[in-house]
C-alpha cells in the first residue's frame, strides 16, 4: 500500500477553545521498533477530546488546573482515540502477518503487564492520536477484527466509549438479572451502558433528556426518565427495593441525592462528571447501607479483549449520530459540545 510523505492532521497546540485545534499538513510518522503504522479509516470523538481541549481535569490538589487526565500534555498533539484502519507499515520485530490486517486500536497505555492493567494514558493525549489519516500504535495494541460485520464508523466507536463502558459494568460486577441504573444515557458513555447492560441480561433504568428519551428506550433501556424531573426520585419508585448499581458519567450533587436509591450493598460506579466533580457526601450514608463507591476509568487488556471479541461477532451495534470528514473537525467538535445528538460522532476518512 502506498503511504504518502505527509498527512492532513488535527492538533492541539494548547489548551483553549476551538482554535487550540489546528488543522496541519502533518509528516506521516515512522513505526518504531514493536510498533505499526495503522491507515485511520474512521475515527471517534469523545467527550475527553474536549475537556483534553480545554485541560479541564485539574491536578491533585488544584481542581482548577488546566490538565490533560494525567497530567501535563506534550503539544503540539494529535487527538483522536478511537481508531479503526488497516496496518500499512510495520516496524522492525513486528509479525509480518500483520500487514495489511484490518484492526481496532487499544487507546489505552497500562502501568504494567497482564490482563488486570490499569490505563494511564491515552491515545490522543499521552501520545499522538487518530484525528489524522495515519498513526502509529504499538503491535500489540491493534487488535485484528477482520470479518467483522460491523462497519469501519461502527468499529471506531468502540475503543473509549464501549471500552469504557464495559469497565464499569465488570468493575461494577454488573450480572443477568439485576436493575441498574444509567445517567448521561444519551451519549458516547451512556448509550454504550444502555446496550451493553441490556445485552447482558440487567433491567435498565436510563435517565436523559426529555428529546432524546425514545432513542434511548430503543437503544434497549427499560424504563427512561428525562433528567429534568427529579430522577431519583423517579428511581425511587421505579425500583422500590433499590437498584443494583448506578453507573454515572454524570455524578455532581446527583450522587449524594441518588445514594439512597441503591439497595442495600449495592455499586455506585462513576466515571464521568459532567454534572459537577465536587460533592459534600455524607459519608453515613455510604457505610450505613454497605454501599460501594467505585471510581472507574476506561477499560483494562482483559475488558478491550472482550470488546473485540463483540466487535468480531457484532454482539451490539453502535449508533452512529453523525459523520464527518477530518477537515470539518472544528464543526463535529462543536456539535459534540452542543450534545443535541444521540450516540457517536465519527470522522471518516475512506
Ligand atoms: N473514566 C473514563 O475512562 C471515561 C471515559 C470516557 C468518558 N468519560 C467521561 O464520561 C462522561 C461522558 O462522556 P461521553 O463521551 O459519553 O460524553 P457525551 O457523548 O457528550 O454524552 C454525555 C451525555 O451526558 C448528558 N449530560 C451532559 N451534561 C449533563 C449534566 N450536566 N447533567 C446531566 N446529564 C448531562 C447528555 O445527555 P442528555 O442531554 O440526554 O442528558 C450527554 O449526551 C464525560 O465526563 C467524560 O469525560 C470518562
Amino acid at each position: 500500500m502506498a503511504v504518502p510523505n505527509k498527512m492532513l492532521a488535527a492538533r492541539l497546540t494548547a489548551h483553549g477553545g476551538p482554535g487550540a485545534l489546528e488543522l496541519v499538513d502533518a509528516p506521516v510518522p515512522s513505526p518504531a521498533a514493536g510498533e505499526v503504522l495503522v491507515r485511520v479509516d474512521a475515527a471517534a470523538l469523545n467527550n475527553t477530546d474536549l475537556w483534553t481541549r480545554e485541560g479541564a481535569y485539574g491536578l491533585p490538589g488544584d481542581p482548577h488546573a488546566r490538565s490533560g487526565w494525567r497530567g501535563p500534555i506534550d503539544f503540539p498533539r494529535i487527538q483522536g482515540a478511537d481508531v479503526a484502519g488497516v496496518v500499512v507499515r510495520l516496524g522492525s520485530g513486528v509479525d509480518s502477518r500483520m500487514h495489511g490486517i484490518r484492526v481496532l486500536v487499544d487507546p489505552a497505555n497500562y502501568d504494567q503487564d497482564g490482563d488486570d492493567a490499569n490505563p494511564v494514558g491515552l491515545l490522543g493525549s499521552e501520545r499522538n492520536g487518530g484525528y489524522a489519516r495515519y498513526v502509529t500504535v504499538h503491535a500489540d495494541r491493534a487488535h485484528n477484527v477482520e470479518g467483522s460485520p460491523l462497519s469501519n464508523t461502527e468499529l471506531a466507536c468502540l475503543p473509549t466509549a464501549y471500552g469504557t463502558a464495559l469497565g464499569m459494568l465488570e468493575r461494577g460486577r454488573v450480572q443477568a438479572g439485576e436493575t441498574v441504573a444509567v445517567t448521561g444515557a444519551s451519549g458516547g458513555v451512556g448509550l454504550a451502558l444502555v446496550q451493553l447492560a441490556a445485552a447482558r441480561g440487567a433491567t435498565v433504568i436510563a435517565v436523559s433528556s426529555a428529546g432524546k428519551l425514545s432513542a434511548v428506550r430503543h437503544a434497549g433501556a427499560h424504563e427512561v426518565i428525562d433528567r429534568a424531573t427529579d430522577p431519583w426520585q423517579q428511581i425511587g419508585s421505579t425500583a422500590a427495593d433499590g437498584v443494583d448499581a448506578v453507573l454515572d458519567v454524570v455524578a455532581g450533587t446527583g450522587i449524594t441525592t441518588g445514594l439512597p436509591s441503591l439497595r442495600e450493598g449495592g455499586r455506585w460506579v462513576v466515571a464521568g462528571a459532567l454534572g459537577g466533580y465536587q460533592i459534600d457526601l455524607d459519608i453515613r450514608r455510604l457505610y450505613l447501607h454497605n454501599i460501594v463507591l467505585l471510581g472507574s476509568s476506561m477499560h483494562t487488556p482483559a475488558h478491550f479483549r472482550t470488546l473485540v471479541d463483540i466487535a468480531k461477532r457484532g454482539y451490539v451495534r453502535p449508533v452512529v449520530a453523525a459523520t464527518y470528514e477530518l477537515a470539518d473537525i472544528h464543526r463535529a467538535q462543536a456539535d459534540l459540545a452542543a450534545r443535541k445528538h444521540v450516540g457517536k460522532l465519527v470522522l471518516v476518512n475512506d
